[in-house]
């Protein structure tokens, strides 16, 4: 079997961006292969949490991964930090990245502009780390949203790189980005990508929001004075919006114009907003299930660790003789 993997930071209440740019589409990958997905708690710290809330967000997540439909025994599911394995190829890794590569990173210069007050290593390096997640398990592909592209392309630079240093010992892992919905916009800036760690919290939904909130945030959304449902990069706030629909419905962005001709924005909207309520519903509701139930959580991430600890290993071992660090016996 083919092998996937993925994660998302729980540096924040995850969103419709994650889900229809991930997590949704996971759960369509993992009867026909290999999956591993895990919370990135080790990605979250580069920039400041609170030990409390990386908790709480962290135990929700996996909540969220199950409640989305991956079944425990289809996947392997684990947090970052439990399999040691990570922190040390990225070690390795960091020896044959460039600092050149890591400038070039644009999610770092936006980050690094938000952050000028604490800008620690641990940032710059992040997309390193995000490679020796991928390579540790010889992932054939990488389903993420079109934001992560570039820290895909190191992963496999560095890939080549060390298997053409020393020895085939990576696969190269190759990204797999959906057509429709790879890159969910903010409700308040369209041209800005919806993100977990908006100071707005009008600007995204989050995967698990009650109904009534989930439609006043779709009300309040951005749009624009032209008054056509048309899908136009003049309009990205509407566009924005038909994406989503046409993600969550399964209608073409052609049907979704056609049917509001001739119609204003307050019907669309309303019909936006029950699309992503009722696609949501299933979710929520096993969440909120799943959370009295912290025990059976433990028991996955539990078990997730100790497979993914397993094929990690693996490789760690051959990275470490390839290099040469003396075998421990
Ligand atoms: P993160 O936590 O920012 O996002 C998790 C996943 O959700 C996708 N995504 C979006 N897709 C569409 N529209 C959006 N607005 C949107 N926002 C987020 C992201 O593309 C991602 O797929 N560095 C990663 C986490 C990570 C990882 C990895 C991913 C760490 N190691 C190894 C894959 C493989 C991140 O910060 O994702």
């Amino acid at each position: 079997k083919k092998v996937i993997l993925s994660g998302v930071q729980p540096s924040g209440k995850l969103t419709l961006g994650n889900y229809i740019g991930a997590i949704n589409n996971w759960v369509s990958l993992q009867e026909e292969y290999d999956c591993y997905y895990f919370i990135a708690d080790l990605h979250a710290i580069t920039v400041p949490q609170e030990a409390k809330n990386l908790r709480k967000n962290s135990i929700e997540a996996i909540a969220q991964y199950i409640a989305s439909g991956l079944d425990p025994d289809k996947n392997t599911i684990f947090m970052q930090s439990h399999v040691s394995a990570h922190a040390e190829l990225a070690w390795v890794l960091n020896s044959i990245t460039y600092m050149g590569e890591l400038n070039r990173m644009t999610q770092f210069k936006d980050k690094s502009k938000k952050n000028e007050a604490n800008l620690n290593s641990a940032l710059f390096t992040y997309p390193t780390l995000m490679a020796a997640d991928i390579l540790l398990y010889q992932a054939d592909f990488v389903p993420v949203g079109e934001d992560q592209k570039q820290h895909l392309e190191l992963a496999r630079n560095l890939a080549q790189r060390f298997n053409k240093r020393y020895s085939e010992t990576f696969k190269v892992p190759k990204p797999y980005i959906a057509k429709v919905g790879a890159r969910v916009m903010s409700l308040q800036e369209p041209t800005k990508k919806m993100s977990k760690s908006d100071e707005n919290e009008n600007a995204y939904i989050g995967m698990v929001e009650e109904p009534d909130s989930i439609l006043r945030k779709v009300k309040r959304a951005v749009t624009d004075s032209v008054g056509i449902v048309k899908y136009s990069d003049e309009q990205p706030g509407i566009k924005n919006l038909i994406d989503i629909y046409s993600k969550l419905s399964g209608k073409t962005t052609e049907e979704i114009e056609v049917m509001y001709e001739g119609k204003g924005y307050g019907e669309f909207k309303n019909d936006v907003a029950e699309v992503i309520i009722e696609s949501l519903r299933p979710v929520r509701e096993k969440y909120n299930d799943l959370l009295n139930n912290k025990d059976y959580l433990e028991k996955i991430y539990a078990q997730g660790a100790d497979k993914a600890e397993r094929a990690a290993r693996k490789t760690l071992r051959k990275v470490y003789k390839k290099v040469g660090f003396i075998p421990r016996k």
